[in-house]
Parts: structure tokens; C-alpha cells; sequence
């Protein structure tokens, strides 16, 4: 087990849409600055399971506590606001505003700032630097000032990451961030997501096996609503159950 403190756990997650259990009293670890995959066969609970983890769905029972705290209860943007966040596909808002533009508008959310106008955006000079640095680091600064709409969609889906990343979570959510990527494109952006600090604990949902055994610390597996097992990636890669439920051996 890790050393570090727990920072998000969820006990007995139970949801159901109908008669569809589709998560049956989930208990789940993640500790502070992990990268941890979700991984599990199609149908069972992971997109769900960062639902209810993000406030988009409230559970039937149990329950999701960030850093000891009870947040079962709270709103999608008090857990943002408590740091826990999640990516969300550019919408059309965004697709017409450059990545400069975007990720200063979540660094004023951030801080506290009135959303400011576009035009007033100027006028954020530290959310500028910060945002103009973050663009940087993350190899899209030469594309600072197009409008997202027009940037390749692997680098759109870079930025996703970004602003999520913008808002400082102690708790990042990622689910399926490389679909659609070509094989590169998905080492590109995990590259990227693996040099976050360690103030971020990464919890990814990802079917490129690839792609969970290079980055994850720990891996957890899905099956059935439950967690069928949680480990190391050696560890799960020799699990006896692993192997029979999921990965095919
Ligand atoms: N809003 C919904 N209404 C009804 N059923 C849903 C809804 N969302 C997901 N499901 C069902 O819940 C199960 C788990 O879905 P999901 O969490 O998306 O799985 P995964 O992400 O692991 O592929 C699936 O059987 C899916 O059809
Ligand atoms: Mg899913």
C-alpha cells in the first residue's frame, strides 16, 4: 500500500437506473499524487462510477469522501471548488475561443475573479502569464491566439486536460482521455499528464493496456459494478481473476 495519506475513497457506491445495478457498493482508494487507471470491460460502471465521483450523478447508498470529507452531497462546482475535477469535451463556447482565451477564463474561475468579459480578459495580466505558461508547458503555445475549433484534435484534446489542470485539483478526473488519439498522439498526452506535480492525484479511465501499464502507479479493475481487484500494474497484470475476467488469457 501506498504511504501517502488516502485522498479519495468512495464506500459502498451504489447506483441503479431502473432495475440496472450498474454500480453495487464500489469501495475504492486513491492516494495523494497517484496516477491510478480504472480499467474494465464495456458496460461495467467506469463512466458511471466518475459521474457520481464528480457530482453529475448523486448515488442510491454510500458514499464519496475527498480527503476525509463527506462530499456525497455536494454540487458538481463545490467539489470543483474542494478540488476535485473533472475534463469535459470542448463545447461549442469554447471551440470558438483561442486556448489563451479558455484557460484564462478558468484561472480567474479559479481565483475568484468576476467572469470577466472577453474583452475585459486583458485585464487578468497575472491569469495571462500564468495561462500563457501553462500553454507552454504543455506544447500549445503556438496556438495560443487560434480559435480551439481549428486546432488538430489531438491538441483540443490536450487543452481539455489543461483547463481541467488549470484549476489546481488535488483530484483529477480523466475519463477515456486519449480516445480518438492516434497511438502517438495517446503517448503524447499521457507524457504530458505523467509530469503533472504531485499535488494532483490522477484517477484515468483508458482501454490501451499500453497506455494503463506505461503510466498508472495502480490500477483498479471493474467488473459487474464492483471492484474486482486493485493493485500494482504487476500485480494486476498476474491476478488469476484479472486475467479471466478482462484481459482475455
Ligand atoms: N443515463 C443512463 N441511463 C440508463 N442506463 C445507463 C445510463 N448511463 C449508463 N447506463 C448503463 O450503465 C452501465 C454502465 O455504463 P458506463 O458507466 O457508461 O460503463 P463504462 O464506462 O464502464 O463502459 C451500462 O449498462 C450502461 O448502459
Ligand atoms: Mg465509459
Amino acid at each position: 500500500m501506498s504511504a501517502e495519506p488516502i485522498v479519495l475513497q468512495t464506500r459502498g457506491l451504489t447506483l441503479s437506473f431502473g432495475g440496472l445495478h450498474v454500480l453495487s457498493g464500489l469501495d475504492f482508494t486513491m492516494h495523494r499524487g497517484e496516477r491510478h487507471a480504472v480499467i474494465g470491460p464495456n458496460g461495467a460502471g467506469k463512466s458511471t462510477f466518475v459521474a457520481l465521483v464528480s457530482g453529475l450523478l448523486r448515488p442510491n447508498a454510500g458514499q464519496v469522501l475527498l480527503e476525509g470529507r463527506d462530499v456525497t452531497r455536494a454540487t458538481a462546482n463545490e467539489r470543483v471548488a474542494a478540488g476535485l475535477v473533472r475534463t469535459f469535451q470542448i463545447n461549442t463556447l469554447f471551440a470558438t475561443l483561442s486556448p489563451l482565451q479558455s484557460v484564462v477564463l478558468a484561472l480567474c474561475q479559479r481565483d475568484g475573479v468576476a467572469r470577466p468579459s472577453l474583452r475585459a480578459i486583458v485585464h487578468c495580466r497575472p491569469q495571462i502569464e500564468e495561462g500563457a505558461a501553462l500553454l507552454e508547458r504543455f506544447g500549445l503555445l503556438d496556438d495560443a491566439h487560434l480559435p480551439t475549433q481549428t486546432l488538430p484534435y489531438g491538441r483540443q484534446r490536450v487543452l481539455e486536460v489543461v483547463l481541467a489542470y488549470a484549476l489546481r485539483p488535488r483530484v483529477l478526473l480523466l475519463d477515456e482521455p486519449a480516445a480518438g488519439l492516434t497511438t502517438a498522439q495517446g503517448h503524447a498526452l499521457f507524457e504530458q499528464v505523467a509530469t503533472l506535480t504531485e499535488g494532483t492525484a490522477v484517477l484515468f479511465i483508458e482501454h490501451d493496456m499500453n497506455l494503463v501499464f506505461g503510466y498508472a502507479q495502480r490500477v483498479s479493475v471493474f467488473a459487474g459494478g464492483s471492484v474486482l481487484a486493485s493493485g500494482t500494474p504487476d500485480e494486476m497484470r498476474s491476478h488469476e481473476g484479472v486475467q479471466k475476467a478482462y484481459l482475455g488469457h
